[in-house]
């Protein structure tokens, strides 16, 4: 039997499955990856110094733009067939009365675009921006913000709700993937390089756990030696071809 085979198998009969996605899972829906050479405007920076507080705190407008930037072109991007297969998934499993945890580092929204219902979003929003001084969130529409950094009617800066290099993930958040990765029958790793933590750490409490767990990647990661199968090739390819297996009786 095929590592393929074997995951189709156990997605058959699973009561409890948990998903990390990465950025390789919306690189087909043309969201460029973290470690991608930026395009235009964008190629002279480095994204991994702009994601900063740090980088906020001196330059608010240059961060802030960069950001709308990035939300409005994701918006012109829709879901591809990875995204479609795991909201297939996810219906699939919890029609037989199971349990099914979406976990992603992403911050293009496209898993909820594709039908998948509250996933949890390790590294936050480019979607919800934030009241540096209350906290308060909110959904800008589908224009540029008008100026740059935008502010609140108090005068408050607005920021985007991800995480910053240097600051915490969202506790609550974390916990809840944590308890699913370990605690799950199927644990699927999909297009991560698997090298950011604390993301990272779940693929390995879901190793050490009594699951099957698999990874789909387009190149090897750290995590490609730890997981039972590792499936190697594009994501648009591979999840539609498993899910639709796992679907037909
Ligand atoms: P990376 O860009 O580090 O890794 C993307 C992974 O996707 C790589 O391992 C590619 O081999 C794989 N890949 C590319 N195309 C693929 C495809 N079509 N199908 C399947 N796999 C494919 O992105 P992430 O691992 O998501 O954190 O990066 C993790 C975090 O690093 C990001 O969330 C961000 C960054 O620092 C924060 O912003 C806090």
């Amino acid at each position: 039997m095929t590592g393929e085979q074997r995951l189709i198998e156990a997605l058959r009969k699973a009561h409890s499955v948990c998903v990390l996605t990465g950025a390789g899972i919306s690189i087909e829906s043309g969201v460029p990856t973290f470690r991608d050479p930026q395009e235009g405007l964008w190629a002279k920076y480095d994204p991994a110094k702009l994601s900063t507080p740090e980088a906020f705190e001196d330059d608010p407008a240059l961060v802030t733009r960069w950001y709308d930037e990035r939300r409005l072109s994701v918006l012109k991007c829709q879901p591809n067939p990875a995204h479609i297969a795991l909201a297939d998934l996810e219906r699939t499993v919890r029609d037989r009365g199971g349990s099914f945890t979406l976990v992603t580092q992403n911050i293009d929204r496209l898993h909820q675009r594709a039908g998948s219902s509250e996933p949890i979003e390790l590294h936050g929003s480019l979607h919800v921006w934030k009241c540096t001084s209350t906290g308060r969130t909110f959904l800008p529409g589908p224009e540029p913000f008008s100026e740059y950094p935008p502010r609140s009617p108090s005068g408050s800066l607005y920021r985007p709700d991800v995480v910053w290099f240097g600051e915490a993930l969202p506790e609550r958040a974390l916990e809840r993937a944590w308890r699913a990765a370990q605690w799950c029958e199927v644990y699927m790793v999909i297009g991560t390089s698997s090298l950011v933590y604390p993301a990272a750490g779940l693929t390995e409490v879901a190793c050490e756990s009594d699951g099957l767990t698999a990874e789909i990647n387009l190149d090897p990661t750290p995590m490609s030696e730890r997981v039972d199968i590792c499936l190697r090739g594009k994501a648009s390819q591979i999840l539609p071809r498993v899910v639709t297996a796992v679907r037909t009786p």
